[in-house]
């Protein structure tokens, strides 16, 4: 029997030149922007789990007590702690971990960093929620996906894991920030 539906959405916020952080690995405040944040938090309303790396989830105190899944080399399988689900995907399959957090299906959202979005690209999305900022060039910071510090634009990443983009949507006029959602 297959197992029960899940619905994977990943949300970033990338600089015309498809990086999700700068060159020091931090965010700039230039990728900071309130419609884009707002959009996102609306969005984990909506999810039954948050996948993030494990310094995402240290910098980003969960103050509305999502249920959260974090990635982790440090961990041994899937393991419950008091602050989350933490997930080493060394040690234990997507399937086994889906089959244990949502066992009826559901709604998964991916706030990144790089490896977790990689992680997810190859489980599949069924959107990924893409904001840009038009007016920032970061050069050589971290990319999207790991593709994309190899030279591959988003789209070429999200073309080939055969999403497609709706129009974009103009979400801050004035920063120049744009969302494009990419389906399947
Ligand atoms: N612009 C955006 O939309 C956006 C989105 C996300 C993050 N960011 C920013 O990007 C920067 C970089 O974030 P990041 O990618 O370094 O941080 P991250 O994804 O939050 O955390 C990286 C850590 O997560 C764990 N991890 C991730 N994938 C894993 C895997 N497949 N298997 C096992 N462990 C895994 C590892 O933890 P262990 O060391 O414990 O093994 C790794 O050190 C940060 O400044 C962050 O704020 C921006």
């Amino acid at each position: 029997m297959s197992p029960p539906p899940i619905q994977i959405h990943g949300y970033a916020i990338v600089s015309d030149d498809d990086r999700i952080a700068g060159a020091d690995g931090a965010t700039p405040p230039a990728l900071r922007n309130d419609a884009d944040w707002a959009y996102f938090q609306r969005e984990l309303d909506r999810a039954d789990l948050v996948a993030l790396g494990r310094l995402g989830h240290e910098a980003n105190p969960n103050a509305k007590g999502r249920r959260r899944l974090v990635l982790s080399s440090q961990v041994s399988g899937l393991e419950r702690r008091g602050d989350a689900w933490w997930w080493n995907p060394a040690q234990a399959s997507w399937r086994d971990a889906a089959a244990r957090l949502l066992p009826n299906g559901g709604r998964l959202a991916v706030p990144g960093g790089q490896t977790v979005f990689d992680r997810f690209r190859e489980v599949g999305y069924c959107a990924l929620h893409l904001s840009r900022a038009r007016s920032v060039r970061l050069g050589g910071g971290r990319g999207l996906f790991a593709a994309c510090d190899r030279g591959l634009s988003a789209e070429d990443v999200l073309r080939s894991a055969g999403l497609h983009p709706a129009a974009p949507e103009i979400i801050d006029a004035a920063a120049d920030v744009t969302l494009t959602v990419w389906r399947k």
